[in-house]
């Protein structure tokens, strides 16, 4: 069981007062815009003095909601390769590590939950022909996972974001998508949901970013 602290009332507090000015302020925040700018990967950053309410990633049993479902979209190939890292050569951009954990609505981990990953490059190109940037893996015992890849491009219609389905086993599959904060399209996809946003945190290696799923299982 992991710890539920900040307690609901205070998530529902930050959600509708505070969450946006402390996430703009914190230095992981700028941390991540300067990789991202430098690596080319971010036309521009958001400006601080036009930041927006938006709702925190949800943690595990935050309200007891699952997390919420996304279209597939049109380049979900199955038979992906099991991996935990996407990297390989040929692959350019902006190295991210990406983990979290998968619960049930009761916050038990859910081992062996199976996750299906799959984005563009850092064109904007999935690749249709092969398996680039796309692999699945099993949750550990703790229903961790951890998934290195690359930040994806950006493509007409859409803001930068990473598809994926998540299954129990034997139970139903959750397709979703993942976004990245600060990014200028966000709010101009109709896809975009800012309880999808993905944690930022800091490495000196490859920036690190979370997010945990939560099914709706019990
Ligand atoms: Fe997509």
């Amino acid at each position: 069981m992991i710890s539920r602290e900040p307690s609901s009332s205070r998530r529902r507090f930050l959600r509708t007062v505070l969450v946006a000015p402390i996430v703009l302020a914190s230095g992981a925040w700028f941390r991540w815009l300067d990789g991202l700018a430098a690596a080319g990967s971010l036309a521009a950053a958001s400006a601080p003095g036009g930041a927006r309410r938006v709702a925190p990633t949800p943690d595990c049993g935050d309200d007891d909601e699952p997390t919420p479902a996304e279209t597939e979209g049109p380049f979900f190939k199955p038979r992906s390769p099991q991996r935990r890292s996407l990297l390989e050569p040929g692959i350019s951009g902006t190295k991210i590590v990406l983990e979290g954990r998968v619960f049930s609505r009761g916050c038990r981990p859910i081992a062996g939950a199976l996750l299906d990953f799959w984005h563009a490059d850092d064109s904007g190109h999935y690749d249709n022909a092969g398996f680039k940037l796309r692999g699945h893996q099993f949750a550990d015992a703790a229903g961790r996972y951890r998934l290195e890849t690359i930040v994806p491009g950006l493509y007409p219609g859409r803001t930068r974001h990473i598809h994926v389905k998540v299954q129990a086993p034997h139970g139903r599959v959750l397709t979703t998508q993942l976004y990245f904060p600060g990014e200028p399209r966000n709010h101009e996809d109709e896809l975009f949901r800012s309880d999808l946003l993905l944690s930022v945190r800091s490495a000196p290696a490859a920036k690190q970013v979370r997010f945990h799923f939560v099914l709706d299982v019990d």
